[in-house]
């Protein structure tokens, strides 16, 4: 394929409703990041865009669990989010917001195009409905069991234990997230892509153009989707938070009352409007970015994201006469110490936590942040799921980025120190050696190879040649032993030997200048650190200059060297593992005194709903009560629950049959007081007429109890 004019690279838009965890950061931006840092440094034209997805019903519904409203969420969150991806070294050209007034334009363009083009149907369907709060209980509002994998708390649009994407109407007991309560079904009128339309386009687009050169997981989502046959999918929602629906009436742009675009239908616009913000800030054409066949627009996404961006998206693109993506590079999950990560359980680290305690310039600064970044690209879930430990990001620190990055680079130094003069010595061709020139192949082949890999979307083989080559450095280095060389005996000059220590060194040397250019999209922080001990500018790190051996010119004098990856002890990594166990504890603690505050509220709801309906005064006083006391009581035969009951009234005694008899034996009762409806008509039960009815309490569990005061009262009294 030739090679593309420019690249539009996308992340995923996080929504901007809570911290982001390290599972996000492995998916949708590290990789972008190294491959964005990569194009670059290629001198490409590329444009990385990100930004925040403040609309659909996660937000407001993180702003009922913080008791304030949508639009605080997202200016709290906005913030923090860009704040995390910068002190990770995930360097957007743009950072935006889909709440911003350009995006709502560019996203109600979009769809009035499609709208125009009658490319969407509308369509009147029932949908689930909460009374109590007047609301349509659309994606995040409701909630019930996946028809998947039985997790009875999915969502009505995506199941967030499976990962399932789903709709409303396939959960089991569906319920309210905004009340508690069991929804009922209501007409409303919305617009659909019908998607089944674009079968045909899906299925030679992705499961056949694009067949080999995607990754097997997402060209086997679609094809999953497509044989299950596609369906219309609506595109906008009944809500106020979001871009409202755009209608023109009588030539006059308006907006229809009370319905949005469904976020998915408005987030991946995102990407368009942030262009086109990115373009206004630099003075630049946004254009050719979305329209020019020579532009490779790549999309960096989670395994959840699949769907919306290799069916749903191209064919919104498709349709409004957009280039598609040539790509959409989606990792599988990545699990944390032997569990899912969930935010929602504690059961995750945070970028803001991993932050606030690596990357104190105490801690580590931007080397920690490059300790992250190595590890979650080399267990990255290319191609299946993959796990974080505590203990292999040690391992991985100690063993790889410490013992064979960090350590090749300080001993290159000291010996050009000790035994160079802290300069670069020359290299002097008439003595090269098989080990030279098989060190010189290697640094050229490992140029190609990791370029190869990357363009190719293969971050973690493309990273471990890295760490490989530097692994060759130390055996090169271990192999000449340039320390053992006597460069002087007796005062005199050992010409030979210093010759020898001079290719060894400047070689090594030359090595550490590729290590630094290689290493550069990966760990960019410690890529500038060896910069500046090797005293060259930014410049040196173009792609281009990888493969060489003459980057580093001789009699250049270095800085002394500084330690590219300081020592983590033991302890520092089981309080992190400490840490997460408690987070999720005290999380799982939250969690239940939530479930039991959220069943109390149903059980109070369920109570206001059985109250019966409304009687006048005249109705409740043609109810005569009066004190009766039990004198005689006995079971009824035959009957389990019934008790015959002689109650003296005062005046008389009645014969009652009362429903007592689980909860209260004959002899129990006696001399009890009760209050009496006296003149309910009489009723025959068992063959014993029965005049009247005594009164109970019944509790939550069924158990019926006494209400009279213990104080006696004369039999007969009214109650009133
Ligand atoms: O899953 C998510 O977090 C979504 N906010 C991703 C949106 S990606 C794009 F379409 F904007
Ligand atoms: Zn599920």
């Amino acid at each position: 394929m030739n090679q593309p004019k420019r690249y539009l690279v996308t992340s995923a838009l996080p929504y901007a409703n809570g911290l982001k965890h390290i599972g996000h950061l492995a998916g949708a931006y590290i990789p972008a990041d190294i491959y964005v840092r990569y194009l670059k440094a290629q001198q490409r034209d590329v444009v990385f865009v990100c930004g925040s997805d403040e609309h659909g019903t996660a937000i407001p519904i993180q702003a009922m669990k913080e008791g304030t409203t949508a639009q605080a969420i997202i200016d709290k969150y906005h913030p923090i989010i860009e704040q995390n991806f910068k002190d990770l070294g995930i360097e957007f050209d743009i950072y935006h917001r889909t709440s911003s007034p350009l995006h709502h334009e560019t996203a109600q363009e979009f769809f009035t195009n499609l709208n125009n083009a009658g490319a969407l149907e509308i369509k009147e369907t029932e949908q689930y409905f909460d009374e109590a709060t007047n609301t349509f209980l659309a994606d995040r509002f409701i909630k019930g069991t996946c028809p998947n994998c039985n997790y009875d708390s999915a969502f009505g649009d995506q199941c967030e234990k499976c990962g399932k994407s789903l709709s409303p109407e396939e959960l089991f007991n569906p319920v309210s997230t905004l009340s508690g309560n069991s929804p009922i079904k209501k007409a409303t009128k919305h617009w659909y892509l019908p998607l089944n339309k674009h079968e045909d386009f899906l299925k030679e687009w992705v499961l056949t153009e694009h067949k080999n050169d995607w990754r097997a997981n997402v060209v086997g989502q679609v094809k999953s989707w497509v044989d299950g046959g596609l369906q219309p999918r609506a595109v906008t929602r009944d809500l106020d938070w979001g871009v409202k629906v755009p209608l023109t009436v009588d030539g006059q742009q308006s907006t229809v009352d009370g319905k949005v675009l469904y976020v998915w239908f408005d987030a991946p616009i995102g990407y368009i409007s942030a262009t086109k913000q990115w373009a206004l800030n630099n003075n630049k054409d946004w254009k050719p970015y979305w329209y020019d066949k020579d532009t490779s627009l790549v999309h960096f996404i989670g395994k959840d994201n699949i769907v919306f961006h290799a069916i749903i998206f191209p064919v919104m693109l498709k349709l409004n006469g957009n280039i598609l993506p040539s790509n959409v590079p989606s990792n599988e999950f990545m699990n944390l110490e032997g569990d899912k990560m969930s935010t929602s359980r504690g059961w995750s680290i945070e970028m803001d936590d991993y932050i606030n305690h690596w990357i104190k310039p105490e801690n580590g600064g931007g080397q920690m942040a490059d300790a992250l970044r190595y590890y979650l690209t080399a267990i990255a879930p290319e191609t299946k799921d993959s796990e974080f430990t505590w203990k292999g990001f040690h391992q991985s620190y100690k063993s790889e980025l410490s013992d064979i990055l960090g350590n090749f680079v300080n001993r290159s130094f000291v010996l050009m120190h000790k035994l160079c003069a802290g300069k670069v010595p020359f290299f002097h061709n008439d003595i090269i050696d098989d080990d030279d020139k098989q060190l010189i192949q290697e640094i050229h082949q490992t140029k190609i190879t990791v370029e190869n890999l990357l363009e190719e979307f293969k971050f973690r083989e493309a990273l471990f040649n890295v760490i490989d080559l530097a692994r060759k450095g130390n055996q090169y280095l271990q192999k000449k032993e340039p320390w053992k060389k006597p460069l002087t005996v007796d005062g005199q000059q050992l010409t030979e030997n210093q010759k020898l220590v001079d290719n060894c060194i400047h070689l090594s040397l030359q090595l550490t200048a590729n290590l630094a250019i290689l290493i550069n999209p990966f760990l960019p922080f410690t890529a500038k650190k060896m910069l500046g001990m090797m005293k060259v500018v930014d410049k040196m790190l173009e792609w281009q200059n990888a493969g060489s051996v003459t980057l580093l010119k001789a009699g250049y004098s270095l800085r002394a060297p500084e330690i590219l990856f300081r020592k983590i002890e033991e302890e520092e990594i089981s309080k992190q593992v400490e840490k997460l166990k408690k987070k999720s504890t005290v999380n799982s603690q939250q969690s239940t005194e939530k479930q039991n505050k959220t069943k109390l509220e149903n059980e109070k709801q369920e109570s206001r709903n059985n109250i019966k309906s409304t009687i006048e005064f005249d109705d409740f006083a043609k109810i005569d009560l009066r004190i009766g006391t039990i004198i005689q009581a006995e079971k009824v035969e035959k009957a389990d629950k019934l008790l015959k009951l002689e109650v003296d009234l005062g005046f008389e005694t009645r014969t009652i049959v009362s429903g007592i008899a689980m909860h209260y034996k004959p002899e129990e009762i006696i001399g009890k007081q009760v209050t009496v409806v006296c003149n309910l008509a009489p009723r025959k039960m068992r063959g014993i007429e029965s005049n009247g009815m005594i009164l109970m309490a019944e509790d939550k569990s069924g158990k019926l109890h006494f209400i009279n005061s213990s104080e006696m009262i004369d039999s007969g009294s009214g109650v009133s």
